[in-house]
């Protein structure tokens, strides 16, 4: 059981980094393939709390080797701050290894993306601001800057000045925003390379020999399923493939290395930012799951949008990325409603439809269709057997695994990483 990818089934924050943390201590690499840090990663150990966004939550277990794959788009102060930050912790981030070939988040892109969605004004995609999609056009442009090109000066000016060349006509001329000078952009840049020339590898090489050895490797995944720039309700979206390919792509490890498959499936559904949302609910219960959800980007600290589980979701998640696992997350949040409700379908224009529209106009008609669960009111906090559920949480349990296509194999039951119930083994 070599490798293992976890990712976000649904739109993000569905508590991808307590179920790598829980992982962490039993792999021996954790890595991060794509997004940057728009992610928001929870890890509570004890009674410490962490919120990691560049870092795989694996730098937190000892024995663990965290990386940063070639995917990912890497804003260089960012990551420093967080290792230092962690070190301040007693956390040992020594091990970390980044791909030399990782994008650099520099400070036109996060200038760039803040001016830009001004600009869309009320047709805002709601990004976090962190410069993220403005580095991957940048990648898919080939005027990026890698983490490789801070190591040769002359390089990295002639990268610089080129993508700046162009950006300044765009800063100043559409967005009325002062030019900037590459020689800054060069010289910052430069005050880190010292600072991270230890941590770069060819983490392609090492991932598949490490693979080849035998040794465990799991993938985590940024953001979630239906933010993917191909699967996702675009263009709500961000710029990168956080479905199961991504994986591939981000790190060089190929899909026949690839053995199992974890969505992290959150109780009830959250959206941050723009776009549609079927089971949305702007009443009391959705302001009741915000509250004893805690949800609240980490990121950002914006109000997280929330609605009701939609199995329809659950569905296409299984299918685009080939799960094998369910962990289903924030299941004690619904404890103490009386009935809960599940969109088990959609109607679209007076039709019923079992599975995600691929027409964005349907998607943003879709209205959920409704199936009603019985609640339960009992603490489920300790439960540490599934057995130990209230049977009308077993029932809901069971219900969402027959609607979603893949088994349940965790269940979380709080935010710590023993507040879980184990059915299937991951490993
Ligand atoms: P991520 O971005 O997918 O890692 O998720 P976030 O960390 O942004 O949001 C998930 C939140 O839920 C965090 O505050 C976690 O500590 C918390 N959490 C994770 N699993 C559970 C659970 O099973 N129950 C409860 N109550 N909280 C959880
Ligand atoms: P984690 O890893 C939830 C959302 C933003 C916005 C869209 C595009 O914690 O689950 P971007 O800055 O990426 O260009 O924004 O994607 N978004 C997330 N939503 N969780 C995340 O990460 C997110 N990362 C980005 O809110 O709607
Ligand atoms: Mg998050």
């Amino acid at each position: 059981m070599p490798a293992l990818v976890l990712l976000g089934a649904q739109w993000g924050d569905e508590g991808k980094g307590k179920a790598t943390d829980l992982l962490g201590g039993s792999v021996d690499y954790v890595v991060r393939y794509q997004g940057g840090n728009n992610a928001g990663h929870t890890v509570v150990v004890g009674d410490q709390k962490y919120a990691l966004h560049l870092l795989p939550s694996g730098i937190l277990s000892p024995g663990c080797t965290p990386v940063i794959g070639n995917g990912v788009v890497v804003d260089p102060a960012v990551l420093l701050s967080e290792l230092s930050g962690l070190a301040e912790r007693g956390v040992d981030t020594s091990k970390l290894l980044i791909s030399g070939n990782a994008h650099l988040i520099t400070p036109y892109h996060t200038t760039l993306d803040k001016v830009s969605e001004r600009f869309l004004g009320k047709r805002k995609i709601g990004t976090t601001g962190r410069g993220i999609g403005p580095a991957y056009a940048d990648k898919i442009n080939r005027v990026g800057i890698r983490v490789q090109d801070l190591f040769d000066e002359s390089i990295l000016r002639q990268k610089v000045e080129a993508a700046l060349d162009y950006k300044n006509q765009v800063l100043a001329k559409l967005y009325n925003r002062r030019a900037i000078a590459a020689d800054q952009v060069v010289e910052e840049l430069l005050g880190y390379a010292d600072r991270l020339e230890g941590y770069v590898a060819d983490t392609t090489l090492l991932l598949n020999n490490a693979i080849d050895e035998g040794r465990v490797v799991l993938f985590e995944g940024g953001q979630g399923t239906l933010l993917d720039v191909d699967h996702g309700t675009y263009p709500f979206v961000t710029s990168s493939n956080p479905t199961a390919g991504g994986a591939c792509t981000g790190t060089g490890v190929g899909p026949t290395k690839i053995s199992r498959v974890i969505g992290i499936l959150k109780a009830y559904t959250t959206r941050v930012g723009a776009g549609p949302f079927p089971t949305e609910l702007l009443d009391e219960d959705g302001e009741k799951l915000r509250t004893i959800g805690g949800e609240r980007g980490v990121t950002t600290g914006r109000d997280r949008r929330c609605g009701w589980f939609d199995a329809v979701i659950a569905r296409y998640a299984t299918r685009v990325n080939g799960l094998t696992d369910f962990f289903l997350t924030k299941l004690d949040v619904l404890t103490g409603w009386e009935r809960i409700p599940v969109c088990v379908a959609y109607e679209i224009d007076g039709k019923r439809v079992e599975e995600l529209p691929y027409s964005q106009t349907d998607f943003h008609h879709a209205k959920p269709v409704y199936e009603t669960l019985p609640g339960w009111s009992e603490d489920i906090t300790q439960a540490k057997t599934f057995d130990e559920l209230p049977k009308n949480a077993q029932k809901y349990v069971q219900a969402l695994e027959e609607m979603s296509g893949a088994p349940i194999s965790a269940i979380g039951v709080g935010p710590g990483r023993d507040e879980t119930i184990q059915i299937n083994s991951f490993l």
